[in-house]
């Protein structure tokens, strides 16, 4: 079933109804048809396929021709949710101008309508830049994994009076450089209410709790698809691998005890022409 496509009018439309944005994460083709047919809002194809899709440590290994391909799949599995392009490391930090090309990247090749970049104040220029060629952008402020080393692992933020204050600054500065919305990561659910009510774009929680505008899930920890570590903002609502897992099993059982393939899974060949063939061969 087709469904009319998400834009940010349609976004800041629920924001101001206070109806939830239900957005995910998405890194290929199969797992997007899916999420489109089940109407989620925004798909991000985050930097996070690092970890879940290529199995680096952190996300930082992460290149743009990696997110273009990946982006571009998404898109084609979902034509009418709000597919954001996550700008991986180094592909922003150098210059706005470079960022600007960069962003350009993912609208001309992977046909997304919007980018995320991880950042506060420090960002608003290359923000101002952005949007300027007329890309829209998410912010992405709290937890950034991009910057994990500096902010000593993945730790939740803006736990004291200082660092709340300094996210909710940050939001402010990211909202006048021009976001569309912004991401919250891993803070306490009182600031993430302070930066929702303030702003008048959309705010997305990923564990900043309740009062945002919309929540979001990395796709492979919410089905239980991976499980190198799960953060406490987590709930699972599947266990693909154990599903998976089973499927791997029951198939190399069979393989081995000769009942896979079974005839349904033949193609037949008539009974005469099988005999033809027994007498070509005999002579
Ligand atoms: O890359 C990603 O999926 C993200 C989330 C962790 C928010 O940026």
């Amino acid at each position: 079933m087709s469904r009319t496509k998400v834009t940010i009018p349609y976004l800041m439309e629920k924001k101001a109804k206070k109806e939830q944005i239900t957005m995910i994460t998405g890194y290929d083709y199969p797992m997007a048809l899916l999420e489109e047919k089940a109407g989620i809002d925004i798909i991000l194809c985050g930097d996070s396929l690092g970890m879940t899709v290529y199995g680096f440590d952190g996300t930082l290994p992460v290149t743009m021709d990696m997110m273009i391909v990946h982006s571009a799949a998404v898109k084609r599995g979902a034509p009418n949710a709000f597919v954001i392009g996550d700008m991986p490391f180094l592909s922003y930090q150098v210059s706005p101008q470079e960022a600007v090309r960069n962003a350009g990247r993912f609208m001309k090749e992977a046909n997304v309508d919007c980018i995320k970049l991880e950042g506060g104040a420090a960002m608003a220029e290359t923000v101002k830049a952005i949007v300027n060629a007329g890309i829209p952008v998410m912010g992405h402020l709290g937890l950034t994994p991009q910057s994990t080393s500096a902010l000593g692992g993945f730790k939740a933020q803006g736990r004291s009076a200082e660092a709340a204050c300094r996210i909710i600054e940050d939001a402010a500065a990211l909202e006048a450089a021009g976001v569309c919305s912004i991401l919250l990561e891993a803070i306490p659910p009182e600031v993430a209410r302070i930066i929702t009510e303030s702003s008048k774009v959309p705010i997305i929680s990923i564990g900043a709790g309740i009062h945002c505008d919309g929540q979001l899930l990395i796709v492979h920890d919410m089905l239980g698809f991976f499980d190198r570590f799960v953060p406490k903002f987590v709930k699972k609502y599947a266990n693909m691998n154990g599903v998976i897992l089973e499927a791997l099993l029951q198939y190399k059982a069979e393989v081995e005890q000769g009942v896979f393939p079974g005839k349904e899974q033949c193609y037949g060949m008539p009974a005469e022409e099988l005999g033809k063939l027994n007498d070509m061969l005999k002579r």
